[in-house]
């Protein structure tokens, strides 16, 4: 075996124990998974314990307005719509009217639909009708899409946003590649010149966490958009 595959089955095996442990067994959840793999969806949606950990990050913030980048099947997307309160809502924005069909479908299994407004298109094309809709400003937005977009996304992140709002990033760390400066992925470029973008604006305070787990090894970027100097 690997030294790869070692790590990835230490991993998953101590993701196991904390999902086992902190995070309590949900068959809507389950269900939610079970539907998207049944259409095909590929499974790269955040883990349990990432879920959990973005709904943490949602009731921290008191959030009751969330935009979402990247929907696929609505897996973190009903994290997000559970943490809110009363009258709160997600936003979230999907390219594949596929994927958007089956979250749909697992909005309604969820019973979390009425707190949903799920856009179909290119972000790059419903963010200006989300703010032409005045929807805004979010509370929390988290950002799951193409990430070669991610420096346009910043740009409207902050369109979007008003002090105190916290923006998270997934899919920062890409088994370490980030730091590999002539990385030949676009992936990995668009989080590097977001993350220069991140460091220029004295508006914004960023940091970014590795992760391992059941997904390999990867990480977030937390950006908290501040009062403005
Ligand atoms: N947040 C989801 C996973 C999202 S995966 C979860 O954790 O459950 C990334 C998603 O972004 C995919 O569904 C992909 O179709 C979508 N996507 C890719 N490019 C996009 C774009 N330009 N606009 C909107 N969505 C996009
Ligand atoms: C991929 C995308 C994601 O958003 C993720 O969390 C993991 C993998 C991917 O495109 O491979
Ligand atoms: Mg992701």
């Amino acid at each position: 075996m690997s030294e790869a595959d070692i790590n990835m089955r230490c991993w998953s095996r101590v993701d196991d124990y904390i999902v086992e442990t902190l995070v309590p067994a949900d068959p809507t959840l389950q269900a939610v998974l079970e539907a998207s793999a049944a259409a095909g969806l590929p499974a790269i949606n955040v883990s349990p314990a990432q879920g959990q950990m973005l709904a943490l990050f949602a009731r921290m913030v008191n959030a009751r307005r969330i935009l979402e980048i990247g929907t696929l099947g609505g897996y973190s997307t009903i994290w997000l719509a559970r943490a809110l309160p009363a009258g709160g809502q997600v936003v979230t924005l999907e390219a594949d009217s596929r994927y958007a069909e089956v979250a749909r479908g697992n909005f309604e299994r969820a019973g979390v639909s009425e707190r949903i407004d799920l856009r179909v298109g290119r972000a790059l094309d419903t963010l200006p009708e989300v703010a032409h809709d005045s929807v805004g400003p979010f509370d929390l937005i988290f950002v799951d899409a193409d990430k070669p977009n991610n420096p346009e996304y910043l740009l409207w992140a902050l369109h979007l946003s008003r002090p105190g709002t916290l923006i998270v990033w997934d899919n920062v760390i890409r088994d370490g590649e980030v730091a590999d400066a002539g990385s030949g992925d676009p992936r990995v470029q668009g989080v590097r010149r977001l993350f220069d973008l991140l460091a220029e604006d004295p508006q914004l305070c960023s940091t970014a966490i590795q992760t391992v787990g059941s997904k390999g090894y990867d990480g977030f970027a937390l950006t908290l958009v501040q009062e403005p100097a």
